[in-house]
């Protein structure tokens, strides 16, 4: 008998939320219409891009025309990073960034360095966070550009935005946030983190896949990545999907509700202490205690192999590191930062608990868990 499955991934993917998938289905149907056509079949699927839009900028409070459809999280990124990079460059060529990105900002950089872009990638404390000091210090007269991201995926840890931004805000210095973890987990009001650029990934709050968004504030030029027609205000050429940008808006619309965050938070919290009660000092906790997304708990089960523990854990759907990059067995880049010891960090697990995770799910987990490692010593 095959086990009962169990999706605690959530931070790798999102299933569809019914709501999205049935607010998307006029624009299956029916409306096929180009948006940017001028007659009768275009009319609705404009109007329903522009309400997506509108939907988006809700979330993130800023205006509608500071938001650009892109294909996802990782396009968001790339448009921030080289779009602002080539329209700035005239000012400087320092671009900071943290060491614990994920690669979608990473790589960028690493291709802009091949441009003659130079790129500090700052320290983080054995918790995942980054210390402001280390930007101010970090700061030069030549830096255009700040990356920090807003929540860490492999850890969940919750970066000091507000007080990064303020420095680069001191220092005239452009700021982007990665928010493609924290977007419908904790608030992201883009005036109260005060940043220029923002990235969304639809796929990780109940959208679909290939539909993200960058936040550009008003007046900010950035260079297209691609070139074309004028679409999303000459910022993204290419006809957009009305029917992704309407799953995406009305994911945005589900996710101003935070209250259901706390169910979650209680019972990840409650997964924790019933490890700790089962194993003890023999397992830790990886990223911040409290400033921490809602949803993640990444633990390592010390002297194992976290891929091993889940190839046996049946049904169990999580992650070792990230799993855009998983299935390699070393140590992932953000717990090297976080200089965590090798058989320590060897054995971490990400669990990420979602809209359909329930009590049942984590007392199975545990059970199965305390079963698998008390039979492997
Ligand atoms: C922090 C972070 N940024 C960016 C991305 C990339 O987003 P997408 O998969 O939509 O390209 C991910 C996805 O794992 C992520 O976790």
């Amino acid at each position: 008998m095959s086990a009962r499955r169990v999706y605690l991934d959530y931070n790798a993917s999102t299933p569809i939320d019914p709501a999205v998938s049935a607010a998307m289905q006029p624009l299956l149907a029916d409306h096929y219409g180009n948006p940017s056509s001028e007659h009768w079949a275009a009319a609705p699927a404009k109007a329903a891009l522009e309400a997506a839009r509108g939907q988006v900028a809700t979330l993130l409070r800023c205006r509608t025309e500071e938001i650009v459809f892109t294909g996802g999280g990782s396009e968001a990124n790339n448009l921030a990073l080289k779009g602002a990079f080539f329209a700035h460059r005239d000012k400087g060529d320092h671009i900071i960034t943290t060491r614990i990105e994920h690669p979608a900002v990473i790589e960028p950089c690493r291709f802009l360095e091949h441009l003659g872009a130079r790129v500090t990638y700052l320290p983080v404390d054995g918790a995942g966070r980054v210390d402001p000091d280390d930007l101010r210090r970090a700061m030069t007269p030549r830096t255009i550009l700040v990356s920090i991201m807003h929540a860490n995926n492999e850890v969940g840890t919750i970066e000091p935005i507000e007080d990064c931004s303020r420095l680069a805000r001191a220092h005239g210095v452009l700021f982007h946030t990665d928010a493609a973890q924290s977007v419908g987990k904790i608030p992201t009001d883009v005036n109260q983190l005060d940043v220029d650029l923002l990235s969304v990934a639809g796929h990780k709050l109940y959208a679909p896949k290939g539909i993200g968004a960058l936040f550009v504030r008003d007046g900010l030029s950035i260079e297209p990545l691609i070139h074309g027609a004028g679409h999303e205000g000459g910022r993204r050429a290419g006809t957009e999907s009305a029917l992704l940008a309407v799953g995406l808006g009305k994911a945005c619309e589900l996710a101003s509700d935070l209250v259901p965050m706390d169910r979650l938070r209680g019972l990840r919290d409650r997964f924790w202490q019933a490890l700790q009660v089962q194993f003890g000092n023999r397992v830790v906790l990886n990223g911040h205690p409290t400033h921490r997304l809602p949803n993640t708990l990444n633990v390592s089960f010390v002297g194992r192999i976290g891929s091993e523990i889940l190839a046996r854990l049946d049904g169990v759907a999580a992650s070792t590191g990230s799993a855009c990059h998983s299935g390699r067995i070393e140590l992932s880049p953000v717990l090297a930062a976080m200089d965590i010891a090798p058989e320590v960090g060897m054995g971490a697990i990400r669990f990420s608990l979602g809209r359909g995770t329930t009590g049942d799910d984590i007392d199975m987990v545990v059970e199965r868990l305390g079963d698998l490692l008390a039979t492997a010593r």
